[in-house]
C-alpha cells in the first residue's frame, strides 16, 4: 500500500489484554508539513496511537503508513525514519547533553562524518550549549525538554511524533519549545504530529486537530472550525449611552443569533464575529447610538471539547502512571537500554 500522505491511518485499533479497548477504529490523514494534534483527556488513547504509528505497539487491527512505509510490516524501518519525543525523559541523566546526542546519532544511523557539526549545530540551538558537557541529571526542566527534541530530531526525520512534550514545564518553558518546534517545520517542512492536554497549545501550534474520547475520535478540523461548529463568536457592543433600544437595533441585524444585555454592552452571539462586527457598528450609528467600545471573543477549544464529549476538558491533569509505566517500557524496549 502507498500513500502520498505523511500519515494514513485507517481502521486502527488496540484491545489490551482481549478486554481494555484503548483505541477502536481510528481513521485520519495528516498532509506533508502539518502539525496535527491529538486532545483528549486521561486514558483516552493518545500514548497508545502514538506508540503503534511509531512501531513500539502492535495493533489489534488496522494499517498505518508513516512516511511511505506500512508500520506494522516494517516497525523497525519506521522507528528510523521519524523522530519520537515523550513526556517521560528517554535521555541518559549520567550523560551529557553532548554524550546523548553523539548516542541518539549513532542509534539513528547517522553518518560519522556530519556527525559533530549536526550535534553542535543542535546544542546551539535549543540553547544548551554552555551545558552541552554537563551531566543531563544537572539539567532543568526546560533544558532537558530542548536536549530530548534535539535528540528527537537528530536523524532529520520528516515526521516528529510529540506525545504531551511539554507536560510539566511553565508556560515561558513551553512557549520556547514550541517555538523551536515551529522554526524546524518552517526550515525542514517536517510534519509533527503531537498530543497534548493544553487545549491553548493545541490551538496556536496545530493546523489540523482530532479529539479523541474513549478511544474514538469524536471531531476532526482545524481549530477555527471546530470553534464554529460550537456555535461561534460573541461580539460584545458598549453603547456610548444605555438604551434598551440598542438590543432591537441589534437583534435585527440578519447573521445575528441571539443578543443578551450584561452589564450596559450587548453580547451578541453570531457565526462570524469579526465580518458581522462592521455591520453591527453601522446599525448601530444608523439608529442615532454611539458607542463606546466593540469587542470579539472567539470560543475556546474548552468549548469545543465540552460540545463534543459533554465534558470538562481537565487541564490540570497529567500522564497516568499506568502510561508512564507503559511508555518507559516500550522506549527501553525499542532502544534496547535501560533506564535508571
Ligand atoms: N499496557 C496496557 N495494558 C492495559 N491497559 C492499558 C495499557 N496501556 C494503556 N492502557 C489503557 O488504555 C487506555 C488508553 O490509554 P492511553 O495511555 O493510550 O491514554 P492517553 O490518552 O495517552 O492518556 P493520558 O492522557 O493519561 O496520557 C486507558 O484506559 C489505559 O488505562
Ligand atoms: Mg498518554
Amino acid at each position: 500500500m502507498t500513500s502520498t500522505e505523511a500519515i494514513q491511518v485507517t481502521g486502527l485499533s488496540k484491545t489490551y489484554n482481549q478486554t481494555v479497548k484503548a483505541v477502536d477504529q481510528i481513521a485520519f490523514s495528516v498532509h506533508p508539513g502539518e502539525a496535527f494534534g491529538f486532545l483528549g483527556p486521561n486514558g483516552a488513547g493518545k500514548t497508545t496511537t502514538v506508540a503503534m504509528l511509531t512501531g513500539l505497539l502492535r495493533p489489534t487491527a488496522g494499517t498505518a503508513i508513516v512516511d511511505g512505509v506500512d508500520v506494522f510490516a516494517n516497525p523497525t524501518l519506521v522507528k528510523k525514519k521519524i523522530g519520537l519525543v515523550f513526556q517521560e525523559s528517554t535521555a541518559d541523566s549520567d550523560l551529557s547533553g553532548r554524550e546523548n546526542l553523539e548516542l541518539a546519532a549513532a542509534l539513528f544511523d547517522v553518518p560519522r562524518s556530519e556527525t559533530r557539526a549536526r550535534v553542535d549545530g543542535l546544542l546551539e540551538r535549543m540553547q544548551i550549549g554552555d551545558a552541552a558537557d554537563r551531566l543531563t541529571k544537572t539539567y532543568s526542566g526546560g533544558m532537558r525538554r530542548r536536549l530530548e527534541l534535539a535528540v528527537g530530531i537528530i536523524h532529520s526525520p520528516a515526521v516528529l511524533f510529540l506525545d504531551e512534550p511539554t507536560l510539566g514545564l511553565d508556560p515561558q518553558g513551553r512557549a520556547g519549545f514550541w517555538r523551536y518546534v515551529q522554526e524546524l517545520r518552517k526550515e525542514h517542512g517536517m510534519t509533527v504530529f503531537l498530543t497534548t492536554h493544553y487545549l491553548d497549545e493545541a490551538d496556536g501550534i496545530c493546523d489540523r486537530l482530532a479529539i479523541i474520547d474513549h478511544g474514538h475520535i469524536v471531531a476532526t478540523g482545524t481549530p477555527s472550525e471546530l470553534k464554529d461548529r460550537v456555535g461561534g463568536d460573541v461580539v460584545t457592543i458598549r453603547p456610548a449611552q444605555p438604551d434598551p433600544k440598542v438590543e432591537t437595533v441589534l437583534a435585527a441585524v440578519p447573521g445575528v443569533l441571539s443578543v443578551t444585555p450584561q452589564d450596559g454592552a450587548y453580547r451578541v452571539k453570531c457565526p462570524k464575529g469579526d465580518a458581522l462586527i462592521p455591520v453591527l457598528v453601522e446599525a448601530c450609528y444608523k439608529a442615532g447610538f454611539g458607542l463606546s467600545g466593540v469587542s470579539l471573543k472567539r470560543p475556546s477549544l474548552d468549548e469545543v471539547f465540552l460540545e463534543f464529549t459533554g465534558r470538562e476538558f481537565r487541564e490540570d491533569e497529567g500522564a497516568s502512571a499506568t502510561d508512564r509505566a507503559v511508555r518507559i517500557g516500550q522506549v527501553a524496549q525499542a532502544f534496547g537500554r535501560g533506564r535508571r
